[in-house]
């Protein structure tokens, strides 16, 4: 593979200043008092009780009983690295992103994660990965917090800790950890097929991937370009590997789970460390938004793809990972990302579960991160110096200057101005007209739960539809209830009969023809009059 070199970035000089090197250096405590004796606690007498007054062993264990933060509520296992992205397509025509300008180069960060396992679970358990990315542009941070599966399982954020709740282990005995085998999971999925097309990806090779430089990635939502004009366009990502995609076979991934849980850690790492530098093709779907609703499927519904047949998809750049972080935890476990940190030129759409999303990163971080300072570890930091008259909060590191904190004032000095006020460019929200009653409903643009669960069941090779094939037998096999399996069946019946009846030989169930009146009336909640006919493209 083509090797290239670290770029000098902006974001690496900045995290330079807040290396520590350690080599051939005095101990210290943390106050930078050099440390004499590492050994031993001070005593009354050689053989005598220690004494509270050894201010040395107390900066020492009071920072060690500190050292553990709570871990991510989803995604806490992961690995992440340094890179750059270079554009080569003229954009303009569809946003004023700065960093999306044809010639642009980033620097970036890009945590790749699991979802459900703990911290310390294995790389190869049977999942979504996450394919989280900050990029460091000269205009803020732009967060694109995607997966590599390019639809997700709810459509609505209301029902995200549900749905986390099922497929983390069962709350009284914290069984199973780190796989989706269990009767919640399950049991969940089979009253909410709205999960159908994702749990099919789930189940496909793609939820075991042979390494993270062979996943495809995607920012999932649909977004929007904005440009310098003010027009919006909806837009998909897409990150294409270089390397091609690749999975095990599930009796592979359980077999390098036994002997190396870092599997895919290892991987990135060494690859990093040996300059095979992996990389990925950015790719945009652009929807112009005179077509919002021309498809038979809805675009702001994130269970659905749109089909690159329909749109394809156009290769704008290239992301190149370089550089291993010096440390994990300052950097990969502190690292905070976010849907809603935006800059110029992108912006949200409606779908429900993104705006949702909105919400939560923050709030979530505020709290993992001990306060709303986060933004000033050196990892979160955007390489442009943030102004604003945001004071105090737990470790508070930026020292702001003057008398100055408040809006509007008579004392201009020390206070900033907003873009407005001087015709500069800011952020500015896409004027999209907005209207109807407030409610508390589901759009029946949202109701066709199968179709594209079958197109992709069908897209796949006889070998991967086997794969998938084993992969719901295994996994409802280990489901206690039979009611859910039966439920589960039901669920693949109206996917594709074939797929039913093989997944049911193999448990041992005719697979129902009809929807369990259970599931139907879960989604009778939200679609009163369903089944509805898909609308023709
Ligand atoms: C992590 C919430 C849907 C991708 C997280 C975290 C929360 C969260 C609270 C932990 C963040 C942290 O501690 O820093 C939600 C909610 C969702 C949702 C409320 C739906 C309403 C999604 C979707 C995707 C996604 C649809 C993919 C497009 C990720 C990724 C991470 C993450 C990649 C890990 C980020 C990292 O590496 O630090 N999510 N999530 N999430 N989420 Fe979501």
């Amino acid at each position: 593979m083509k090797k290239i070199q670290p770029a000098s970035n902006p974001k690496v000089e900045q995290l330079k200043t807040h290396v520590v090197d350690n080599a051939n250096q005095r101990l210290t405590t943390n106050d930078g008092s050099p440390i004499y004796d590492n050994n031993n606690t001070l005593k009354a007498g050689n053989r005598g009780p220690s004494l509270l007054q050894d201010h040395v062993y107390l900066d020492k264990l009071m920072h060690f009983d500190r050292e553990r933060i709570t871990e991510r509520v989803v995604h806490a296992r992961g690995s992440a690295a340094h890179g750059v992205l270079e554009i080569h397509e003229d954009i303009t025509a569809y946003t004023s992103a700065k960093f999306l300008q044809k010639g642009a180069v980033t620097p970036l960060f890009l945590r790749f994660s699991t979802v459900a396992g703990f911290r310390g679970s294995t790389d190869l358990a049977r999942d979504v990965r996450g394919f989280a990315i900050k990029f460091y542009t000269e205009d803020g941070n732009f967060d694109l917090v995607g997966n590599n599966i390019p639809v997700f399982f709810i459509q609505d954020a209301m029902n995200f800790p549900d749905l986390v709740h099922a497929v983390k282990p069962e709350p009284n005995n914290e069984m199973p950890q780190a796989a989706s085998a269990h009767d919640t999971f399950w049991d969940f999925i089979s009253l909410m097929p709205e999960a159908a097309h994702m749990v099919m990806w789930a189940m496909s090779d793609r939820a075991i991937p042979r390494s993270l430089r062979m996943m495809e990635g995607f920012g999932v939502h649909t977004f929007k370009l904005v440009n310098a004009e003010g027009k919006g366009t909806f837009v998909k990502f897409h990150w294409k590997p270089k390397l091609g995609v690749h999975s095990v076979a599930w009796n592979e991934a359980q077999k390098i789970s036994g002997f190396n849980s870092d599997f895919h850690r290892q991987d990135l790492w060494e690859a990093i460390e040996k300059g095979n530098f992996p990389q990925w093709d950015l790719g945009v779907q652009l929807i112009p938004e005179e077509d919002e609703l021309k498809y038979s499927f809805d675009i702001l519904d994130v269970t659905k793809i749109v089909p690159e047949e329909v749109v394809p998809v156009k290769i704008i750049g290239t992301m190149t990972l370089n550089r291993n972080p010096e440390n994990f935890f300052a950097e990969t476990e502190q690292s905070a990302f976010d849907p809603g940190r935006l800059v110029p030129g992108i912006d949200v759409s409606d779908d429900p579960l993104l705006q949702g999303r909105i919400f939560s990163y923050m709030d979530t971080q505020n709290y993992r991160l001990g306060g709303p300072n986060f933004h000033e570890l050196p990892i979160n930091r955007s390489v442009n110096q943030k102004h604003n008259n945001q004071l105090d909060g737990f470790a508070k590191s930026d020292i702001l200057k003057g008398e100055v904190s408040y809006f509007p004032n008579s004392k201009q000095a020390g206070c900033p101005y907003q873009a407005m006020l001087k015709g500069e460019t800011g952020f500015q929200s896409h004027k999209q007209p907005v209207d109807g009653k407030k409610v508390r409903e589901r759009s029946d643009s949202f109701a066709d739960h199968f179709t594209q669960a079958r197109l992709f069941f069908r897209s796949q090779s006889p070998e991967e539809q086997d794969h998938i094939i084993g992969a719901y037998s295994f996994e409802l096999s280990k489901v206690t209830d039979p009611k859910i399996r039966e439920r589960e069946l039901a669920i693949l019946y109206q996917i594709d009969e074939a797929l039913a009846s093989r997944v049911g030989e193999n448990l041992n169930i005719t697979p129902p023809k009809e929807l369990d009146p259970l599931t139907l009336q879960f989604v009778r909640q939200n679609h009163p009059n369903y089944p509805i006919k898909p609308k023709k493209p």
